[in-house]
């Protein structure tokens, strides 16, 4: 099968296409013909070595969400997933291939009709910000600031902040025309990067913050009260080493500050969200922002457009041989 590796770390000219055995499951494992593979933010940071520390290698395979067919499944899994549409989830390696091997406890059935590139734009975005706005004890009402708004998790945050009744949606993002994407799918204030709308502030009772880097203590003068903010992401990297001395500057007004990983999720609730997110967005209730469909075979492309900061959504991957559905 036809797969994408990491020959040697650093920019994508670093990636490249190679003929791999096909994989087998083993236990409690299902292997999936795929269909539509995720391209995300955390893919460029493997690639770059940055995360070797932990493990990763050249000649690593990546890609952790695909959608596509069941082709076979290891011991102890239901023999009856074999032939369906689904969505899975291979963690942090395995999925930018013709042909992925997820854990079997992973796999959420696609709804019909959905089209296997919408099922990764929402997939595991929707966990993300679904968990991310619960950790904040986020409840109908209250306002809600989300910070790097035009990525994958960002979009979902948005959409399900609105959903859920919040009394405002407030975004940063980098330029108007993705503001007005983003009002679009339910922002009511549109921020810079900084957090300035040019004209008086808003206070926010929730922040979900997918940038963090320097500027995370300045979005601290930003919470209300009791107002509370997690972290979801990285991409603006870590906070300064002393941000918590801002947070205890503003003792008085009893703010939280939270970290939130998926990993923390249990294998149950990612599928139960993930399923109703598929599903909200089949009834239309939930749209699905897919910057571009891409071959497989073109995923340094893919990585060249994340890196130059091109991307609004998602950025999918399809093998060669699979239409884009
Ligand atoms: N918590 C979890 O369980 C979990 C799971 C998966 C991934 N992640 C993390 O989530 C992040 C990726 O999420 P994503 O794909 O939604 O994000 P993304 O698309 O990589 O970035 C989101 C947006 O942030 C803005 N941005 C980028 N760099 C910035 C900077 N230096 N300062 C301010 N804004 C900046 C950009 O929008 P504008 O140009 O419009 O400002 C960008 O579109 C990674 O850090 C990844 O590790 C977390």
């Amino acid at each position: 099968m036809q797969a994408v590796a990491i020959r040697t770390f650093g920019d994508p000219t670093g990636l490249e296409v190679v003929d791999l055995p096909d994989p087998n499951p083993e236990r409690g494992q299902a292997l999936i013909v795929t269909e539509a593979i995720g391209v995300g933010g955390v893919d460029s940071v493997i690639r770059r070595g940055t995360l070797a520390e932990y493990g990763f290698r050249e000649g690593h395979i990546l890609g952790g969400e695909v959608a596509g067919t069941v082709a076979a499944v290891g011991a102890e899994v239901d023999t009856s997933w074999v032939g369906r549409r689904v969505w899975g989830f291979a963690g942090l390696g395995g999925g930018y291939a013709e042909q992925a091997v997820v854990p079997a406890e992973s796999l959420v059935p696609l709804p019909a009709n959905m089209s296997a590139v919408d099922a990764v734009t929402v997939g595991s975005s929707s966990v993300v910000a679904h968990f991310g706005l619960r950790h904040a004890r986020f409840v109908p009402g209250e306002s809600v600031l989300v910070r790097g708004a035009a990525g994958g998790i960002g979009i979902m945050a948005v959409q399900l902040a609105a959903r859920g009744g919040a009394g405002a949606v407030a975004v940063t993002t980098s330029s108007p025309e993705r503001g007005s994407r983003l009002r679009a799918l339910g922002a009511t204030r549109v921020l810079d990067r900084s957090g300035d709308a040019g004209e008086a502030s808003d206070d926010y009772d929730v922040i979900i913050d997918v940038v963090s880097g320097v500027d995370l203590p300045s979005f601290f003068d930003r919470l209300r009260p009791n107002g509370r903010m997690v972290a979801v992401g990285v991409v603006g990297g870590n906070p300064p080493a002393d941000f918590g001395t801002r947070m205890f500057a503003a003792f008085q007004r009893s703010l939280s500050f939270a970290t939130f990983s998926a990993n923390t999720v249990t294998d149950s609730d990612r599928r139960a969200v993930t399923a109703e997110s598929l599903a909200a967005t089949s009834r239309g209730e939930l749209e699905a922002v897919v910057h571009e469909v891409l071959p497989l075979e073109q995923a340094a492309l893919a990585h060249r457009k994340m890196d130059a900061g091109e991307v609004f959504g998602r950025l999918v991957l399809t093998p060669s041989g699979q239409a884009s559905k």
